[in-house]
């Protein structure tokens, strides 16, 4: 079997992270978001996986490589000149993925994480035998993603409404499909949406069927949804992975390779990098602290993340969703509320209230 996962956009909204790595390069839960789907790819069956990339596509190929041989799967990579949106990708990997054999595929956002259900989303797709399947689940602010209106019995697909303005449902796609070949013939070679340019005439024809997604999930492609997702993410994870020992509460995932200082109150909800340093008396709740940061003693951080390699205080306060991008430096004693900061800062001054340091 085949996959894409539509790995381009410029991950606007998960700055300052974004300006250093790309998105599916960004660690969630101490794992590029891309690896955690790759993996669940493989365990279903699959052996070659396009990356729809529009940018930055050197980084990802030197990173990815590894990855998948380390998965024993096929990776390869279908760059775009210019951005081709949500279906585009599609019609320009159509020689992968239409190989003759009339198989399915699937097809990935490249922000979404969750128990990933493709096992499931294969016996489903057979088993109604029509073009497509979109994975869907319940959220509580619908408008910010893709609605799907269809027959709870039977499963097909009524209407699909991407963003909507007013109050459709709260069933909403969420970024996992299965497709026959036939639906690369629905795309034309131009930048296009799928959820706007496709999934409605697919719906109109009966040939789109919705599938229930058990469990948590989560587009963590914004600061604030990345912590939710966290929390959801570690509450289901294998136990045997999580943290133990003094000064550890809840779930806490931590690399072998961290050190964690004496006196400290770690999670709950909270995953540290590798080689992150934690001096004595740090109380650290619902964040992500990536590799080889340093936090020093008796600093307290809640529902914020800090970037690769930054180095923050003594006796700092961070809160609120502030993200620190890379190698940023927090001088001792300050208080950081809802801050930005973007890669290479040096704080010298508290941030009390929202603000963009760039
Ligand atoms: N290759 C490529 N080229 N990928 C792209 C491009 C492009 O030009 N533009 C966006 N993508 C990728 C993004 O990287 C992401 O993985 C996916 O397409 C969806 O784009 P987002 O920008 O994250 O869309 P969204 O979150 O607003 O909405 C989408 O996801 C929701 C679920 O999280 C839609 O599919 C909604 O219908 C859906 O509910
Ligand atoms: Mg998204």
């Amino acid at each position: 079997m085949k996959a894409l996962i539509l790995v381009g956009g410029y991950g606007t909204r998960l700055r300052p992270l974004t300006l250093s790595r790309p998105k599916p390069l960004v660690e969630f839960a101490n794992k590029p978001i891309v690896v955690h789907q790759l993996e669940a790819l493989v365990a279903a069956g699959v052996t070659h996986v396009v990356l729809a990339v529009s940018y930055r596509a050197e980084q990802m190929e030197a990173e990815l490589s590894l990855e998948a041989k380390k998965l024993g799967v096929t990776v390869s990579f279908s760059v775009e000149d210019e951005p081709l949106g949500t279906a585009g990708p599609l019609k320009l990997a159509e020689k992968v993925l239409d190989d003759g054999s009339g198989d399915p595929f699937f097809v990935l956002n490249s922000d979404v994480i969750c128990d990933f259900p493709f096992k499931r989303m294969a016996d489903y797709h057979a088993k109604h035998g029509k073009e497509g399947t979109i994975v869907v689940t319940c959220v509580e602010e619908p408008s910010k993603y893709g609605v799907v209106v269809y027959d709870e019995n039977s499963g097909k697909i009524e209407r699909f409404v991407e963003k909507p303005q007013e109050f459709v449902s709260n069933k909403i796609n969420a970024g996992l499909y299965m497709f026959n070949p036939s639906v690369l013939k629905r795309i034309e070679s131009r930048p296009t949406s799928i959820e706007k340019e496709v999934f409605p005439s697919m719906a109109d024809e009966g040939q789109l069927y919705a599938q229930d997604l058990d469990g948590f999930w989560m587009d963590i492609g914004q600061p604030k949804d990345f912590l939710r997702g966290l929390c959801l993410y570690l509450s289901s994870c294998d136990e045997s992975l999580l943290a133990k020992g003094p000064g550890i509460v809840g779930n806490v995932l931590m690399d072998p390779t961290a050190k964690i200082g004496t006196g400290c109150r770690i999670g709950p909800n909270v995953s540290i990098g590798p080689g992150v340093v934690i001096q004595d008396g740090v109380c650290i709740k619902r964040c992500t602290i990536m590799k080889d940061s340093t936090i020093r003693s008796h600093s307290w951080l809640e529902n914020s993340i800090v970037g690769w390699r930054c180095d923050i205080g003594k006796w700092v306060r961070i809160e609120n969703v502030s993200v620190l991008g890379e190698d940023v430096i927090v001088r001792d004693e300050l208080y950081i509320n809802e801050a930005i900061v973007l890669p290479h800062k040096v704080i010298a001054a508290s941030v009390p209230e929202k603000e963009i340091i760039m």
